[in-house]
């Protein structure tokens, strides 16, 4: 490419805590004054889940959501993708089908070439049109830092929404993507990835959690998420205090990007994943001896990650089965049990 965001001069302010934000701002804004309970909205601030869901008929709810940041890539065409792939997400993490999107653009229009801007519209419209979603419009502000994402509805039934407070004794866990993309993506900012994992990396943020998300609404979800900026150990603990269950996590079985541990010992572990395990660290047990690096690869902060799917146990390997022979890079990495409920335990 000819033009790039030149992202290595731009701070990273932590990826998408989904509804809410970051962790240490999810106290101020959960803390608004409460609003007159509302029989429709199904889906509030009072959870962490993914999105809001507010029932308009007895059938069907709207599903809202929205997440923006500065960029994490070079490519703007990428750039947009990711942050589409992103945003959409959070609305199959809730069983909801999206139907239209609103782009949030911050830009330094007088500094940076607006061509650059036009990629990344590109990209985000791109990936809009493969998950079927239309565009309604969207706003934008000058800005010295370049930021970019969407504002996303959907559609779903209400008693087909999946929220991270029903997940049950004995469910098994899939996971459809594998983590490790905040320690790259921090490598990448310090040019130490090669060409095909900056290509590997991309791909797998650009690849939308569409398929996952058609696929398991034929199996017995008991709840869902996904794992973006709280990493995998934040996402999951939203499930064991959401559900008051113990998760327990197989970090054998859970994928991580090639090379991630080899990156985070050479200082690629992003502020926002050590925030993640610092947050977490009190309801985590982990085995006896776990290297740092790998209680922060489980915490590491993930940009468009896969779902987190809690499934009836006699469906795992039906789902699993079939989320694989989609071209999903799904694994089963743990299990719900009713034992240290609200608690992780890392095997
Ligand atoms: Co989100
Ligand atoms: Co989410």
């Amino acid at each position: 490419m000819t033009t790039n965001i030149q992202l290595t001069s731009l701070s990273s302010k932590g990826g998408c805590g989904c509804k809410i934000g970051p962790a240490d701002l999810e106290n101020v804004l959960r803390s608004l004054p409460q609003a007159t309970p509302n029989p429709n909205l199904l889906v509030g601030l009072d959870t962490s889940d993914d999105a809001g869901v507010y029932k308009l008929t007895d059938d069907l709810a709207l599903v809202q959501t929205v997440d923006f940041f500065t960029p994490i890539v070079n490519d703007p065409y990428a750039f947009g993708q990711v942050a589409a792939a992103n945003a959409i997400s959070d609305v199959y993490a809730m069983g909801g089908t999206p139907i239209t999107a609103l782009n949030i653009v911050a830009y330094p229009i007088s500094t940076l070439d607006e061509s650059i801007l036009a990629e990344i519209l590109r990209g985000a419209g791109d990936k809009l049109e493969e998950a079927g979603v239309s565009l309604v419009g969207g706003h934008s502000i000058d800005d010295q830092e370049p930021k970019f994402g969407l504002a996303v509805t959907g559609t779903v039934n209400p008693e087909n929404v999946l929220t991270n407070t029903s997940a049950k004794p004995g469910d098994k866990l899939i996971l459809t993507k594998p983590i490790g993309v905040g320690i790259m993506t921090s490598s990448l900012k310090k040019d130490m990835l090669t060409d095909e994992e900056i290509d590997r990396v991309t791909d797998l943020m650009t690849t939308l959690n569409k398929t996952a998300a058609e696929t398991m609404k034929d199996y017995r979800i008991h709840a869902s998420t996904d794992v973006t900026g709280f990493g995998l150990l934040g996402h999951a603990s939203e499930i064991a205090a959401g559900s008051n269950v113990e998760v327990r996590i197989d970090s054998e079985s859970v994928p991580v990007l090639p090379r991630v541990k080899e990156l985070a010992a050479a200082g690629s572990v992003p502020g926002g994943t050590k925030n993640n395990y610092d947050h977490i660290r009190d309801i985590v047990t982990f085995p006896a001896n776990t290297d740092q690096l790998d209680k922060w690869i489980l915490c590491d902060a993930v940009t468009s990650g896969g779902l987190l799917i809690a499934v009836d146990s006699n469906d795992a390997d039906a789902l699993l089965a079939e989320l694989q022979q989609k071209g999903t890079e799904a694994s089963i990495i743990g299990s719900v049990t009713d034992g240290n409920n609200g608690h992780i335990t890392v095997e």
